[in-house]
């Protein structure tokens, strides 16, 4: 029996997308086919594709019915005026421009802030935010807290910022070689930690003591707000949306991938709090030049108004309680079998730790990325391996690094799987630790592209 019950959905089904069911063999000669890389999978041959929680989310029947009256027009669509004041109201920023998706938003910004030879701390740098600052010529700097680091230990907001270490990092090389503070929250390369209010207090405060601007990478802004409620002193009567104000009012800058917490496919958004800021001439110069006019950024105007809709859905506290209770259910499965994660559960996903679960493979071969293709061949369940094989290589030994984590994501998409899904997910992962002691070989790289190579490498069984 397991500890802790599902929250039902807070929905029920309208629409329903069929899905194919292969056999064990067939997914064994599809991934031997993808070179053992779950990128290189046809969707249509997995069965529960938990590669990312990004644009993967189910639309409710108000964005879908938005779609319809969404407004194409070039210039001042009227779904431009209903996304902008969803984005007042919600976030209470001066100005806000939308953009196709986050990185876009990244791509805009990050010039008009950032110097060649300055630096930008993050409690931890996404991907695409971390090659945007270095594109803008800047280095970045993590510094999270310890226990972050720990996957077994048990502490509450493991997203946060070190400030200790943070000051330390601006005194020791000069706070005018900083251009930018980024929190991004929740924190996703943590395993989707969260960060605390009076964290988020402490930077903005630092940030002002040292001109420093910060910047929130908001992305799923909504699942942190919900923490801060859940665990936090001081929150449990204050409103979703006041916490998401709160945390917006220390930020003078954001960045948002909308295809998560805002419950679209496709969608970004970039805003400055003053509205007075010449930064603003610069954001509406970068966006014509890059993602189209100001007034659609990349978007299509059902896009802006199904974002308008699904900005208000995401901080929904029944939505809320109902989407990290799938991440807490999944998780209690997992502790009922002694299988290791990055613990607490944070908000999108299950982070499991699969050095843990498989001792005996050293990170040179990849043990996350051993995990991810046996829960293929298990069950036809597609994960994202977030370990030393996405890491890669060092540029200038071209040397194998060692990441802190091995960990094999299991990210959530909003709204799509049900408890029976779950359970699925939860048994494959209870049939792979039955045999996981024994397994003693991981993976050999054949051939690799020179950037980014998870994406696109093939990869061979070490026999
Ligand atoms: N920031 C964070 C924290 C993200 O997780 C992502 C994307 C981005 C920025 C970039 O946004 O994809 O809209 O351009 N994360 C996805 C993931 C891809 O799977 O975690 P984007």
């Amino acid at each position: 029996m397991s500890a802790i019950k599902y929250i039902p959905e807070p929905f029920r089904i309208k629409a329903v997308e069929p899905l194919k069911m292969l056999t064990r063999a067939e997914r064994e000669e599809k991934i031997k086919e993808a070179h053992y890389n779950l990128f290189n999978l046809r969707a249509e041959d997995v069965y529960i594709d938990l590669l990312t929680d990004s644009g993967t989310a189910a639309m409710s029947q108000a964005q879908w019915a938005g779609v319809m009256t969404g407004d194409e027009s070039y210039a001042g669509a009227k779904s431009y005026f209903r996304l902008m004041d969803a984005c007042k109201d919600i976030f209470g920023f001066g100005y806000v421009q939308p953009t196709h998706q986050g990185r876009a938003a990244e791509k805009v910004l990050m010039p008009l802030v950032l110097k060649k030879g300055q630096l930008a701390i993050s409690n931890m740098f996404f991907d695409t935010t971390r090659a945007h600052v270095e594109m803008a010529g800047a280095r970045t700097i993590d510094c999270v807290v310890e226990e972050a680091k720990d996957p077994a230990k048990r502490a509450p907001f493991k997203g946060n910022m070190d400030v200790e270490l943070m000051e330390k990092t601006i005194k020791e090389h000069g706070a005018e070689k900083f251009g930018l503070v980024v929190m991004t929250i929740t924190n996703n390369a943590a395993g989707g930690q969260p960060v605390s209010m009076k964290n988020l207090r402490e930077v903005s405060q630092l940030c002002r003591k040292y001109g420093i601007p910060m910047c929130i990478d908001a992305a799923r802004y909504a699942e942190n707000a919900y923490f801060i409620k859940r665990d936090e002193e001081g929150y449990q009567n204050t409103s979703i949306k006041d916490i998401v104000r709160e945390m917006f009012s220390y930020a003078d800058l954001f960045t948002m991938s909308s295809k998560k917490d805002a419950v679209v496919n496709m969608g970004g958004l970039v805003g400055v709090k003053d509205a007075g800021s010449p930064l603003v001439l610069g954001l509406k110069a970068n966006g014509i030049s890059y993602e189209g006019f100001v007034t659609y950024g990349g978007l299509a105007g059902r896009d802006m108004e199904a974002l308008a809709i699904g900005l208000y859905e995401g901080i929904d506290e029944n939505y809320l309680r109902y989407r990290i209770g799938q991440a807490e259910y999944l998780a209690a499965k997992l502790d009922e079998a002694g299988i290791a994660y990055q613990s607490p559960v944070g908000g999108h996903g299950v982070f499991v730790d699969a050095a843990a679960l498989f001792p005996k493979i050293p990170y040179t071969e990849f043990p996350a990325q051993v995990l991810s293709v046996e829960l293929y061949k298990e069950a036809g369940i597609r994960t994202c391996e977030i370990g030393s094989y996405m890491l890669g290589n060092d540029p200038d030994t071209g040397k194998q690094l060692k990441s802190d984590f091995e960990f094999t994501r299991l990210a959530l998409p909003r709204r799509v799987y049900t408890q029976a899904h779950l359970d699925i997910i939860a048994d494959a992962l209870v049939s792979i630790k039955e045999r996981a002691g024994q397994m003693e070989h991981g993976y050999r790289v054949t051939w690799e592209p020179p950037i980014l190579r998870h994406f696109q490498a093939h990869l061979e069984p070490i026999k």
